[in-house]
């Protein structure tokens, strides 16, 4: 009864995707115009309309596992492999990845319809009395609806989402709404639109409150620059560059004259940006943001928490003191109090000091001149109030005093002079002073990077279908030879055409096995090997030199598919401080990377070389963890490096570093090695954190700090951490003999760096920046996991000690 069921399925499926392939899609280039009465398919991924010049494509693009929504991008991908979405029909209602249309109504009304649903999910609601409308995409990526006597019946021109293009303007009937997430399209916080005073601002409409933050609100219109009589309301960016709106604001990008391609885009962070697209169409450059500061952009971190400026992520939150996140997954909706709040007025609140902290708007009052007592008591006696700033302005000489009822665009910075004082009650204040300082990450766990739609595509078809069934059974009985015949042949079909997908979304390339032993010579020059991998030299057919990592037959008896959604993570990441993923091969049991190929090989190599002087060693420490800060707060739990060493940090023409083998340790634990103490750890010898040899300790991004502390004393010292016995405990012995020789500092040892720094450099470096290498290493390469800094702390410490 099933296996009919399902055959009766086939069929209906069968005849329902008949028309499919007589449609728009009839001929095998994909069409330029669609015409009245036909339809573009989600199952049928060369259902597209593609602009004249082939620089913009239109279809169903994939926001999701079996999720779609209707869009324009840019037709070649980027470097890392994502395509520039410019405009979206449905951002906030994707439809199913089967039997979804976009169908032009034989009356002229263009309507995307979901399976299965009644009600179309979007439409234009046009009416076209000629008989004649087309849906074209013209060169500059307006996706159009027009009529033979050259009317416009509907332009997304007229409706965009997030982005300008060049000579699409901002109207007063349109707006840019950012997106909610990298991987959430759907309609987020921060907007860009014409005020009622014909002002052209940006404003945060969060879930709770509203603000407007650009231009700086605590101006004047006209102090700002803009005029209130611009009442056409108009803006837009031209092809050299120009903004121009009606409130008499302008500016030109800072490369300005004619460019490949431009966008102005509202960012996820609500900041307002122009893109340059480079010359080899690869990525995008910001070339004008409307926000220097990320963190003066209001609503970015939610409530009870501060934003800090971060050297390399731009913006960093935090929560306040005794707070956690509401949702782990996502800043915006900022932080709850982990305390009880007390009833008003009972005295039992206290307040705890924070300086450096700024918290804009959200004022109860304003106190000018007066003490702090005065203040706190001010706070205490109102129920709403959650805390105070207290600033010293230095103009008036005297102090001001802003009680709050909510704290909301948090800004923590040195350079600031002022404070929050939070009111929280005495009891937590007393009892424990730990979780005060704890840091709090994003939670990646739980984070949901896909949007899955799930939905029974053919309840209609079953219910009908029964009886259908029991009057065809024996017609069904001859009908199956056929239909198991074309079940075979479509599903291998349309297995292939799903890989084919799934590359085009990870975005490298793929390459045969015959080109690759080509490109190397039949694996002839061999550059390294280890970690279940040999490593050749090759060079591709397009002359770019490669280097082509071929993985052990062990891990090759997973699916094409399979490798390939692992291996498409390390596609996505992108850094300046890790190697580039260029492609992948497999073939049969061969499972092969192709990297780029770096000149002076490995940090190993190199360990004792003259050229590597004290300058190219702290680029070296610094760029290294700027790498692997970035794979570890990409938030992708498992893209832990897990084996750092000399080995796999290579070093290009200019020795600056790029860290390799990421995320491949992945692969190496599925062939569960019989050694007991392996069975849990992974990475090489020397460089393991002790947690790894105790079950009960939990494996977190600490590991690769410990690592990553190891090998830069080794840098710095140039002694091997492997040899010598473990009996005093996990401590690394040469570790331990960097510790001691610290500890003699503070006996009052002034040669202390002298003895431990390699002789190789003779002397020639920075005393003070060497010291305090030294001590970040140290710290990296504490036994106590908590004890250890996180990779973003330590390029900001390294940085610090730059400035001293
Ligand atoms: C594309 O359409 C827009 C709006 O209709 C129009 O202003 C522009 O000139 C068109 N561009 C091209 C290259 O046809
Ligand atoms: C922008 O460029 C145009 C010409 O390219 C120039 O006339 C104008 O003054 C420039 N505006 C600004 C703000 O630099
Ligand atoms: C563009 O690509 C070519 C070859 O593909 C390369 O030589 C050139 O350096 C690239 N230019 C940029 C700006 O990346
Ligand atoms: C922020 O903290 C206050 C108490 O200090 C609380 O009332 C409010 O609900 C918190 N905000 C969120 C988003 O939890
Ligand atoms: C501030 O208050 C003190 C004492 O009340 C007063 O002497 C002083 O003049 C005030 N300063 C200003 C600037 O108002
Ligand atoms: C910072 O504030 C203190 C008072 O808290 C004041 O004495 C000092 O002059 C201020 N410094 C600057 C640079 O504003
Ligand atoms: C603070 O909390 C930690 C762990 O939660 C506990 O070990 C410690 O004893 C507490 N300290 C006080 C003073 O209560
Ligand atoms: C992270 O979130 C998941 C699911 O939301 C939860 O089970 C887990 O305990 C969280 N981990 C931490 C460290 O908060
Ligand atoms: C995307 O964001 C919208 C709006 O905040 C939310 O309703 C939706 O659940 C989000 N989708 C996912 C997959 O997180």
């Amino acid at each position: 009864m099933d296996l009919l069921l399902h055959l009766l399925m086939l069929v209906s499926l069968l005849l329902s995707q008949t028309p499919l392939t007589t449609s728009s899609s009839s001929s095998s280039s994909p069409p330029y115009a669609l015409k009245l009465g036909s339809s573009l398919f989600v199952d049928n991924k060369d259902d597209v309309l593609i602009s004249p010049d082939n620089v913009f494509t239109a279809g169903f693009y994939s926001v999701g596992n079996n999720a779609f929504c209707f869009s324009i991008w840019f037709t070649k991908p980027l470097s890392t492999g994502s395509h520039t979405v410019v405009w979206m029909a449905n951002r906030d209602a994707p439809v199913n990845g089967k039997r979804s249309t976009l169908s032009l109504t034989k009356t002229g009304n263009l309507v995307l319809q979901d399976a299965d649903q009644d009600l179309p999910i979007w439409t234009t609601r046009t009416r076209d009395l000629t008989d004649s409308a087309e849906l074209k995409l013209n060169n500059s990526g307006n996706l159009y609806l027009q009529s033979k006597d050259k009317h416009i019946l509907w332009q997304s021109f007229g409706f965009p989402t997030d982005t300008l293009l060049p000579n699409q303007p901002l109207t007063k009937e349109s707006m840019l709404v950012s997106s909610r997430s990298k991987t959430n399209h759907s309609s987020g916080f921060y907007r860009l639109f014409f005020d009622s005073d014909n002002v052209l601002r940006l404003v945060y409409s969060g879930p709770k409150v509203t603000g407007v933050y650009w231009p700086n609100p605590e101006l004047r219109a006209w102090d700002a620059g803009r005029s209130t009589y611009g009442s056409e309301r108009t803006a837009a960016i031209d092809t050299f560059g120009r903004f121009i709106s009606s409130d008499g604001w302008f500016f030109n990008t800072s490369d300005d004259g004619i460019q490949i391609m431009r966008r102005v885009t509202i960012d996820i962070d609500g900041n307002l940006r122009v893109y340059s697209l480079n010359e080899n169409r690869t990525f995008w450059k910001v070339t004008w943001q409307a926000m220097a500061q990320t963190c003066m952009i209001h609503g970015s971190c939610g409530e009870n928490s501060t934003c800090s400026n971060e050297p390399t992520f731009g913006r960093k939150c935090t929560c306040l003191p005794y707070h956690k996140m509401v949702d782990p997954t996502d800043w915006s909706y900022g932080c709850e109090p982990e305390f009880e709040q007390s009833l008003c007025g009972n005295g039992e609140d206290s307040f705890l000091h924070l300086s450096h902290f700024d918290f804009y708007g959200y004022d109860l009052k304003y106190l000018p001149n007066v003490t702090l007592d005065v203040c706190k008591e001010e706070c205490m006696n109102m129920c709403s109030c959650k805390g105070f700033q207290y600033k010293f302005d230095k103009k008036q000489g005297i102090f001001l005093c802003y009680p709050k009822f909510l704290l909301l665009n948090g800004f923590s910075s040195v350079s600031f002079n002022g404070s929050l004082y939070l009111r929280v009650p005495k009891v937590t204040l007393s009892s424990n002073t730990t979780k005060a300082t704890r840091e709090l990450g994003l939670n990646c766990s739980g984070h949901p990077m896909m949007v899955e739609l799930e939905r029974v595509y053919d309840k209609k078809n079953e219910r009908g279908s029964i009886k259908f069934l029991l009057l065809f059974t024996y017609v069904f009985g001859a009908l199956e030879v056929v239909c198991i015949i074309y079940f075979f042949y479509k599903t291998r079909k349309s297995v292939t055409k799903s890989q084919g997908y799934l590359q085009a979304a990870s975005g490298f390339e793929r390459f045969s096995y015959r080109d690759l032993r080509k490109a190397s010579e039949n694996f002839s020059m061999e550059i390294g090997r280890g970690g279940g991998a040999i490593v050749y030299k090759g060079v591709l057919s397009d002359n770019r030199v490669a280097a082509i990592k071929r993985l052990k037959e062990a891990n090759s008896n997973q699916g094409e598919a399979e490798f390939l959604a692992e291996i498409s993570t390390l596609g996505k990441l992108n850094h300046m401080n890790l190697i580039d993923i260029w492609g992948y091969c497999a073939e049969g049991k061969h499972r092969i990377l192709v990297y780029e190929y770096m000149e002076n090989g490995s940090l190993e190599e190199n360990l004792h070389s003259k050229k590597l002087n004290w300058d190219k060693r702290f680029e070296v420490a610094l760029g290294t963890a700027k790498g692997l800060a970035y794979l570890h707060e990409e938030c992708l739990e498992w893209v832990l490096h897990c084996d750092v060493k000399p080995h796999n940090i290579l070093l290009d023409q200019d020795y600056l570093p790029k860290v390799a083998d990421f995320g491949l340790s992945k692969f190496f634990d599925r062939d569960g090695r019989g050694n007991s103490e392996f069975t849990k750890a992974r990475g090489t010898r020397g460089y393991m954190a002790p947690e790894w040899f105790f079950v009960s300790l939990p494996i977190t991004s600490k590991v690769d700090v410990y690592s990553y502390g190891v090998v830069m004393l080794e840098m710095i010292t140039g002694r091997s951490p492997l040899g010598g016995d473990l009996s005093g405990g996990y401590e690394r012995p040469m570790v331990k003999w960097v510790r001691e020789k610290v500890a003699d500092e503070y006996g009052g040892k002034s040669n202390w760096i002298e003895e431990i720094v390699d002789s190789t450099l003779k002397g020639e470096y920075d005393r003070i920046r060497m010291g305090n290498l030294i001590k970040v290493a140290l710290q990296c390469a504490e036994e106590i996991k908590d004890a250890r800094p996180t990779m973003s702390q330590v390029v900001d410490m390294l940085l610090r000690g730059e400035e001293l």
